[in-house]
């Protein structure tokens, strides 16, 4: 259905796909001559129920580049199947996509950012306890044991250092760290997570990248830090002031993201 689809609209597959995350959604308005098609249509799932988030994947151009936008992801906190996890990602992998640009909103254990802050994601710990491969091997795109040692592209996170240099936008880096949710952390966990060197928090991203890594895609990965994690912020957190924030946070990705799939283009 997806590569039907996707050949009628450009006649080839585009080589990069963008998930969107918590906040982010109004980046689509940045895509010209947009085609929308359900997950509903796409995936053996119900489309994403988390707020914040859509269930549509848009088939688009950002200049004259064809681009695929995923509004909306699947997290699992949502009770999803390691099966129905890689399934997302997988569909992409097997007709030809082979870059992913994963974003996401996030909370910052690093005391030197500030809410407002985009980081490219290093390096992640998953500490979710699950992961997207477990089960039966897809040996059509990958090993049954992938190798992680650089998940997050080398070469592509020097084009966006040096996109933001150009464009006078700072970024931060650092280690993710996966938590399964949805309750957000306690001040002990945040505690321990900073011991292990992560700068960043968050419910997604790393079993994409796990995928991803698996059928060999290459792999940007962005970080809105919408807010200060548990304990390290004297606020009480709230999904709003993440929504808020990863708005905010829009114009700078946009520009970011832009660049970036001009430059790879
Ligand atoms: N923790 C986990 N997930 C998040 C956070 C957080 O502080 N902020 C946005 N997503």
């Amino acid at each position: 259905m997806l590569k039907d689809a996707v050949m009628e609209k450009f006649g080839l597959v585009p080589k990069t796909l963008l998930i969107l995350g918590s906040g982010i959604g109004e980046f689509v308005n940045n895509l010209i001559n947009v085609e929308t098609i359900s997950y509903k249509r796409l995936f053996s799932f119900e489309a994403d129920q988390s707020i914040g988030h859509k269930g549509n994947l848009h088939l688009g151009y950002i200049e004259d580049i064809p681009v695929l936008v995923m509004e909306g992801r699947k997290h699992y906190y949502e009770d999803v199947s390691d099966s129905d996890m890689r399934q997302v990602i997988q569909t992409f992998a097997r007709i030809g996509v082979g870059n992913l640009i994963v974003t996401n909103a996030c909370g910052g254990m690093n005391e030197e950012f500030s809410p407002g802050d985009i980081m490219v994601i290093e390096d992640h710990i998953n500490m979710s306890g699950r992961n997207p491969l477990v089960g039966k091997n897809s040996d059509d795109l990958g090993p049954r044991f992938p190798d992680m040692s650089e998940p997050y592209d080398l070469e592509f996170r020097e084009i966006i250092d040096k996109i933001a240099y150009d464009n006078d936008i700072r970024l931060q880096h650092g280690i993710y760290v996966s938590y399964i949710g949805p309750s957000y952390e306690t001040k002990a966990e945040i505690r321990v997570f900073r011991m292990l060197c992560g700068d960043a928090v968050g419910m997604s991203t790393v079993p994409e990248v796990i995928v991803a890594r698996h059928a060999d895609m290459r792999v940007l990965g962005l970080s809105v830090i919408t807010n200060m994690s548990t304990g390290i912020s004297k606020n009480k957190l709230s999904h709003e002031e993440v929504l808020e924030i990863g708005k905010l946070s829009v114009g700078k990705l946009s520009i970011l993201i832009t660049e970036f799939i001009k430059k790879i283009s």
